[in-house]
């Protein structure tokens, strides 16, 4: 029996790329410790987690977030009320476009330190459509050619909030093309297209050809897991080794979630 079998969750993985949807636990009472292992444990394993049911309170999510980095306080996006590190992550039923775009990214890399993990509470979602496909930058790395991985492994690359400048110290952070997880120890291609805008000692034009190809290559069918989603459910998941993007397809219907990222803790 593994840890999450012994405190009664059921582990049922969401896809061969990534992801498990756990049943069985409560995140509305604090954690105890052996819960948090293995939350912690599942976490680091499947990379993302679905946890239906869960309804949790904006202080109990913040609470919940601090378990994995400090949570942040975004610095161009508007908070909910009352809780400076909860973002609206919302479409109304008669805008177009979707809170991040239609890009895939890790959250908040133009920041350092980067993000560790984000958790999504879905409010009010589309009758269909509406969901979330991750992929594994593990498997991205690891699939690339031993000359193509030596190559990128001494790179750093320039993160950058879009429509900000270089040089707003705000806006932009350098970091590694490959980022080995603190937990996992495993390496990770982390570049990604919402954000990287360059190689550190290299213009735009020069990095642009790598990149695209980065950027093809890191989202590849085989990588990708989708993850659907109901009221009340939580969706956690590790920004060092994964990309995610949210579907843009239920326009004329409302989808609301709220987000908590937190920041990596350099140790
Ligand atoms: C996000 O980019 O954090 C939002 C993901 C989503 O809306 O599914």
């Amino acid at each position: 029996m593994n840890a999450a079998q012994d405190l009664g969750w059921s582990v049922m993985p969401l896809g061969p790329a990534l992801g498990a949807r756990v049943d069985g636990l409560d995140l509305t009472t604090p954690l105890q410790d052996e819960e948090g292992d293995a939350l912690d444990a599942l976490l680091l394993e499947y990379l993302v987690l679905a946890l239906p049911g869960q309804y949790v309170e904006p202080d109990q999510q913040v609470s919940l977030g601090r378990r994995f980095g400090e949570p942040l306080i975004h610095p161009y996006l508007e908070p909910i009320d009352g809780h400076p590190e909860i973002l609206r992550v919302v479409k109304e039923a008669d805008e177009r476009a979707t809170f991040g775009g239609e890009f895939w990214h890790a959250d908040i890399t133009f920041m350092n330190p980067p993000s560790s993990v984000s958790l999504l509470q879905a409010l009010e979602l589309p009758p269909l459509g509406g969901d979330t496909l991750f992929a594994n930058q593990y498997t991205a790395f690891e699939t690339l050619s031993t000359g193509m991985q030596e190559m990128l492994a001494p790179l750093e690359a320039i993160h950058l909030y879009p429509g900000k400048e270089e040089t707003d110290p705000a806006a932009v952070a350098v970091h590694p093309v490959v980022r080995t997880h603190a937990g996992s120890g495993r390496r990770a291609l982390f570049v990604n297209a919402a954000f990287t805008t360059r190689f550190v000692g290299m213009t735009e034009a020069e990095s642009r050809s790598l990149l695209e190809f980065l950027f093809a290559h890191q989202t590849r069918n085989e990588f990708v897991t989708r993850v659907g989603w109901e009221p009340g459910q939580l969706t956690l998941w590790d920004n060092r080794a994964v990309l995610h993007y949210a579907m843009n397809d239920y326009d004329g219907h409302r989808r609301a979630l709220q987000r908590v990222t937190t920041m990596e803790r350099i140790r």
